[in-house]
């Protein structure tokens, strides 16, 4: 499949060297001509284990970067992995990831063809089908659900172990609603990586961005429950870490992110 990202830091290079590598011809789009540079040259502008060796090995083949979206008509699907940092009331900052939306609409325009816009960013329940919806349709002039499909598709990758999480996901979420033909293009996207281990969730708009909200927050309370307890431990001079072992052992409560937060290790909110 022809497959354009557009945002190129941790999730956009991740994801799109892992796609090239699945065999995928694979444009990654960013604003920063270091990026795009960098990449060109096969050296990855993030590190996490095993990604350098994937764009070393499909630059200028399989995997290139440009600043330009021009290419993305000749693509089947585009994927939008710009920031979304948090503001200091909880919000999201929306201003980079429009002006992506913008630009992507633009670039649309001329195109014939059904193409299908991925939103990978993590964005607010509600945030694609009231926000960014509509400036694709007014920049490209189409309508979403007749010649333009838009999906979402949260990322769940650590930083430590992104490459490893997007080969072997415990689960990819998708959010198409009712197009039929999003549904098709992410089944022969995620196909690959899918084997029988990992879950293709396959969801509403709304409820793909709610999903990835409430997995960060059960994440989020795990972590912040087993340093309550190391505290606790603390304070009666108990081995915190035999206390967490003996939680993790229980199937319900199980092991990851126990360690962790005992040791005060902190959880990206991302
Ligand atoms: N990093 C993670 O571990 C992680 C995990 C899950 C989800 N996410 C989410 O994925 C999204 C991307 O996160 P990230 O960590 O990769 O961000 P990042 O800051 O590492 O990268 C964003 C990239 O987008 C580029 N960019 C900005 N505006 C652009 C534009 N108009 N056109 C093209 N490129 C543009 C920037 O130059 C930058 O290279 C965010 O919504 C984040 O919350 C991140």
């Amino acid at each position: 499949m022809k497959v354009s990202i557009v945002g190129s830091g941790y999730v956009g290079t991740t994801v799109g060297a892992c796609l090239a590598d699945l065999g995928n011809d694979v444009w990654n789009i960013d604003i920063d001509e270091a990026v795009v540079a960098a990449l060109n040259e096969g050296e990855s502008p993030v590190h996490e284990p095993g990604l350098d060796e994937l764009v070393a090995e499909h630059a200028g083949a399989r995997f290139r970067a440009s600043t330009s979206y021009d290419v993305l008509p000749g693509t089947d699907v585009t994927v939008l992995a710009i920031q979304t940092p948090s503001e200091p009331d909880g919000g999201i900052d929306l201003s980079a990831v429009k002006a992506g939306v913008r630009s992507i609409g633009e670039a649309l325009a001329s195109k014939d063809e059904y193409h299908l816009v991925v939103v990978k960013s993590t964005v607010v329940p509600g945030t694609t089908d009231e926000q960014l919806t509509p400036i694709l349709e007014a920049t490209s002039g189409k309508t979403v659900g007749e010649d333009l499909g838009v999906a979402v598709n949260p990322e769940f990758q650590r930083e430590g172990s992104a490459v490893a999480d997007f080969m072997h996901p415990d689960k990819v979420v998708t959010g198409t609603g009712d197009d039929e033909r999003a549904s098709a293009l992410l089944r022969e996207l995620y196909d690959p990586v899918l084997d029988s281990d990992g879950k293709h969730i396959e969801t509403g708009r709304r409820e793909a961005e709610i999903i990835k909200y409430a997995n960060n927050s059960f994440l989020a309370a795990k972590v912040s429950l087993i340093n309550d307890i190391g505290n606790i431990c603390k304070q009666l001079g108990v081995d915190a870490y035999e206390v967490a072992d003996a939680l993790g052992a229980d199937d319900r409560i199980g092991e990851r992110f126990l360690r962790s937060g005992v040791a005060g290790g902190e959880l990206s909110h991302r």
